[in-house]
């Protein structure tokens, strides 16, 4: 479905998403993880199409997305959150939707969105003012509705859900859960909780400064000496190779 080849970002001289190659499949749900600066959220970017990356090949069910528009990419199927949820001001919940969905897919389908609030829990505040009427909480979940309503195959979740008390941490794992057993959707999701991770992801892939340092199973990569130090900044010991004084989430 999603294959990143050698991709490469630099802003200036800084290079922030450097020779990363990975691949989503179809359906896969794939965590991506990595300490404060990693990378995580530029690389969502290149996918995406907010920005254009240094070097690279960016595939998208067999077809080079490079230079697609970032609306092109959205009607391919690629869906994204962003990490500072953004819902269009003056612009009601339903609103916020109908404008996601009319980007995503060229026409609206007030069904489908209502579909949509139904599903992230919205619907009792449609009509809200989306940048005022709303908890952390219903943000992230607009969040994700927005991008529900871009009708994608894959979803890109950048924290969705940092910052969350414990109920509803629940919840928005089990509507991830729901995309990925009921509708069949991809999902690659960045969070820096490992135990989430562990219970939602087939495959997690660690950035280092910009570097895939690790990819696998879960309870494999969170048990390599240099994804711990990545995180920690603790070595504790192995075959670790020295990975730099990365800083804490
Ligand atoms: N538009 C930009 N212009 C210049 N530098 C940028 C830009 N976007 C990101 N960076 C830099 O690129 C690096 C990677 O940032 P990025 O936001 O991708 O990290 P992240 O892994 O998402 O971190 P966090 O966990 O804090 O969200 C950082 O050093 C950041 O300052
Ligand atoms: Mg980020």
């Amino acid at each position: 479905m999603l294959q990143l080849e050698n991709v490469t970002v630099r802003f200036g001289g800084l290079t922030a998403v450097n020779d990363v190659s990975l691949s989503v499949g179809s359906g896969d749900v794939v965590g991506l993880v990595g300490a404060n600066g990693a990378g995580k959220t530029t690389l969502f970017n290149a996918v995406s199409g907010l920005v254009r990356p240094t070097g690279g090949r960016i595939v998208f069910d067999g077809r080079d997305v490079l230079r697609a528009p970032m609306y092109q990419r959205a009607r391919m199927g690629i869906g994204r959150t962003f990490q500072i949820p953004q819902p269009m001001h003056e612009l009601t919940v339903r609103q916020n939707l109908m404008v996601a969905q009319r980007f995503g897919t060229g026409a609206i389908d007030e069904r489908r969105i209502d579909e949509i609030l139904d599903f992230t829990g919205l619907a009792p505040k449609a009509g809200r003012d989306a940048a005022t009427g709303l908890a952390l909480t219903e943000l992230k979940a607009l969040e994700v509705a927005k991008a529900l309503a871009t009708n994608p195959s894959l979803l890109l979740l950048d924290e969705v859900l940092a910052g969350l008390e414990t109920t509803a941490k629940r919840h928005f794992m089990n509507m991830l859960k729901q995309l990925h057993q009921q509708f069949k959707l991809g999902i690659l999701i960045i969070e820096h909780d490992i135990e989430t991770i562990s219970k939602l992801c087939q495959r997690v892939a660690v950035l280092n400064f910009g570097q895939l340092i690790a990819e696998g199973e879960p309870a494999d990569v969170f048990s390599n000496p240099a994804v711990v130090k990545s995180y920690t900044g603790a070595d504790i010991g192995g075959d670790a190779e020295p990975t730099g004084g990365a800083r804490h989430a």
